[in-house]
């Protein structure tokens, strides 16, 4: 009797044994397939944070079903937009999803997935600021108008781009009436102090009218750039982006994709 007891103790000691390597070698693998997703939250409806101070949005949302649908478990960094790239090139995060425009100068550096949307760029003011902007379809005619203004813009994005190759290299406007921001609560909030603070702000239109949703800020005019945003990933890493691509093939025009368009831009 004592012995079979005995016996039955090393059996049940060995099958623990067994499971918790087992489980650990889970643990392992779960490592492995975990992605970091850096991103840069004050860009609303595409990532921004809730009340509750959780990373949220289309971009965010998206990139994240598109991960876990290949099986990899995500984790969201909030970094600030001008340290994305080089963080990527780190191996600190993995992906970028942060409403990125595809351009030659960042493809020299990472590598894009397939587009998933088209943006154009904006320009925010304060309501009843008095700024004037001459709306005319002319880029002449409305470049002349904002010359003069203090212009607010992210640093690092094809917002701050666009001021700096139409109006500072065109010798319109001063190099020191362009005030970069790292992040776009910080300038928005120059903007809602006032023409003391900042005249406008060029941003990406959808972006803009998030901003505008408050009624103090209204979006003047619309740029047209024809932007189109990818989720970047470390250069030369093929692999990854390809899977990327694949299920975004198979996501956008779905059911789920329509729902995810009214979820944040309705
Ligand atoms: N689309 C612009 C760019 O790529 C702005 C992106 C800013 N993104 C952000 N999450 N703050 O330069």
């Amino acid at each position: 009797m004592i012995k079979e007891k005995k016996i039955l103790v090393m059996l049940v000691a060995i099958a623990m044994l067994g499971s918790a390597i087992l489980l650990s070698g889970c643990v392992e693998e779960k490592k492995e397939n975990k992605i970091i997703v850096g991103t840069s939250a004050d860009f609303p409806p595409f990532e921004y944070t809730d009340a509750s101070g959780n990373i949220i949005g289309f971009d965010i949302e998206l990139i994240t079903t598109i991960l876990e649908n290949l099986n990899y478990t995500v984790e969201v960094k909030d970094i600030s937009f001008i340290s994305l790239i080089p963080s990527l090139q780190a191996d600190k995060i993995d992906v970028i999803a942060a409403g990125m425009t595809i351009n030659e100068t960042r493809e020299e550096e990472i590598d894009f997935s397939d587009p998933y949307y088209q943006a154009d760029q904006s320009v925010l003011i304060k309501k009843g600021s008095g700024v004037e902007i001459n709306a005319s379809h002319d880029l002449e005619n409305f470049t002349a108008s904002i010359a003069n203004l203090t212009i607010g813009a992210q640093t690092g994005t094809t917002g701050a781009d666009w001021v700096q190759e139409h109006l500072i290299n065109t010798n319109m406007m001063d190099e020191e009436n362009l005030k970069l921001y790292e992040i776009y609560i910080d300038a928005v909030a120059d903007l809602d102090i006032g023409t003391e603070r900042l005249d406008a702000i060029v941003l990406d239109l959808d972006v803009a009218q998030a901003f505008a949703e408050n009624e103090n800020r209204e979006v003047a005019y619309t740029i047209i750039t024809g932007e189109n945003y990818g989720f970047g990933v470390k250069e030369g890493n093929t692999a990854l982006v390809e899977k990327i691509n694949a299920e975004l093939e198979k996501f956008i025009g779905s059911d789920d994709w329509t729902a995810l368009i009214n979820k944040y831009f309705e």
